[in-house]
């Protein structure tokens, strides 16, 4: 039996919302994406994430950046698929009609507000640490306080830059934000492992350089430039410490900055 199938069983804890599973869709063998629907007293910013759980007696909880925007009347999720991981080798085989529990607090760092006025904005990330970015570059805020805003993306093989691939074609033919998307949004894929036309580390990229030279534009100065970073933890450390070599200094939420890190959904 599906644990999101079996709903009826559990009793949803009064800290979280039952919701439906709307629709799911697989990429790869180790990612996939899902929407469920949006329970209409639920309000979060942009780039924040929810504990997700299946219906249990014990359910697991997850750290999920929300990967759809804040006006959205659905939400969407971006998930890696872990053979024996004690969450993702259950939640992988939700279908539509399904239950998924979600804790109904959100929270997270990776939000406009804990970034302090600039003219570029950075957003750094690996594998599905692009999901709260899914959700920022669909913000209209974005558009209205940075006037150049870049999404890097960086995976081992070219079959996982779909999703952020979709995600920026449908985001500068949205009816809300898609006119100044396409003005001033940039995706930056690369990947790693397999043989594609851009590869390399986005902080390989950065160090010699070359990364500015394909995007045009001047390297990383604290004048100008802001920054958000999700990823594994190793990914964090290194994009932190190179954001701090050109003297950029990490923001939170009640003391914003120039740029932010994500630490939750790592690990
Ligand atoms: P690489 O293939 O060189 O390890 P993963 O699936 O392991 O989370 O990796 C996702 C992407 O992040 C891969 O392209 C990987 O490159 C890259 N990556 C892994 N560690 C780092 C790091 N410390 N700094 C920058 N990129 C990293």
């Amino acid at each position: 039996v599906r644990a999101g199938s079996a709903a009826q069983e559990f009793e949803c804890p009064a800290s979280a919302f039952a919701e439906t599973v709307l629709s799911v869709k697989h990429y790869t063998d180790r990612l996939f994406k899902f929407r469920l629907s949006r329970p209409p007293s639920f309000r979060f910013r942009s780039g924040e994430f929810v504990m997700i759980g299946l219906p249990g007696e014990k359910p697991v909880w997850r750290a999920y950046s929300i990967a759809s925007p804040s006006w959205d009347e659905e939400l969407e999720f971006y998930s890696i698929k872990v053979p024996d991981g004690p969450l993702t080798s259950e939640l992988q085989k939700i279908q539509v009609g399904d239950t998924v529990w979600f804790r109904k607090k959100p929270t997270g760092t990776l939000v406009l507000d804990a970034l302090i006025p600039g003219k570029r904005l950075w957003m750094f990330s690996t594998g599905t640490g692009i999901a709260p970015f899914a959700s920022v570059i669909r913000d209209p805020e974005t558009y209205e306080k940075f006037e150049d805003v870049i999404l890097l993306h960086t995976c081992r093989d070219a079959a996982e830059l779909t999703y952020g691939q979709e995600l920026v074609e449908a985001t500068r033919g949205d009816e809300l934000v898609g006119e100044e998307a396409s003005k001033k949004l940039r995706l930056f894929s690369s990947t790693t492992r397999e043989t594609t036309d851009v590869m390399g580390r986005q902080t390989d990229l950065m160090a010699s350089g070359k990364l500015f030279e394909m995007l045009g534009v001047p390297p990383i100065d604290p004048a100008t430039d802001r920054g958000m970073i999700c990823g594994s933890m190793a990914m964090l450390k290194d994009t932190k410490a190179a954001l701090e070599g050109y003297g950029l200094t990490e923001g939170a939420n009640n003391r914003p900055a120039e740029f932010v890190v994500e630490r939750a959904f790592v690990g």
